[in-house]
């Protein structure tokens, strides 16, 4: 093979690799803090890992995880992810991690606090509406986005 047609091919094979981490986070190593009992955690690592996010786990619970990262335990819930430099709490939706990380905005990272019913990992008979809550540098929040139950397709409102 010359040498021009090489480069080119090797371009491509790299944009397309680029482009395709830019469109479903496969690559993007997330580090969940959870207990080793806590069976929501477990699904929602297995719904990370189903939206091309790889998962190491760490069975030392979430409490140091979430108090190094400056997440107020009001804000808490049963496990902390931390991912490029920003801290994931509780049952966040993937796509809500992907849109998050591809804002990159200055903030220590997103939480859904408490256990909402219905959220990834915690689904189940009841579904209840809930926000997911950007927490900035300061420690304040502000609604990142709203799911409610009734239309899971049409259940995402983007507040940006
Ligand atoms: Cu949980
Ligand atoms: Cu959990």
């Amino acid at each position: 093979m010359n040498k021009p047609m090489h480069m080119l091919l090797t371009g491509t094979l790299l944009v397309s690799a680029l482009l395709s981490v830019a469109a479903n986070a496969a690559g993007t190593t997330i580090d969940v803090y959870k207990s080793s009992t806590c069976k929501c955690c477990a699904k929602w690592v297995d719904h990370m890992r189903a939206h091309g996010f790889t998962v190491n786990t760490h069975d030392v619970g979430n409490k140091e995880a979430r108090e190094q990262a400056g997440i107020p335990t009001t804000l808490g819930s049963c496990h902390t992810a931390l991912v490029d430099g920003y801290a994931i709490e509780g049952h966040v939706p993937a796509q809500d991690v992907k849109r998050f990380l591809s804002e990159r905005p200055r903030a220590i990272g997103l939480t859904a606090p408490g256990m909402p019913h219905g959220s990834p990992g915690m689904e189940g008979a009841r579904s209840d509406p809930y926000d997911v809550l950007l927490i900035n540098k300061q420690g304040d929040t502000t609604v990142y986005s709203r799911h409610l139950p009734s239309d899971p397709k049409e259940s995402v409102m983007k507040l940006k």
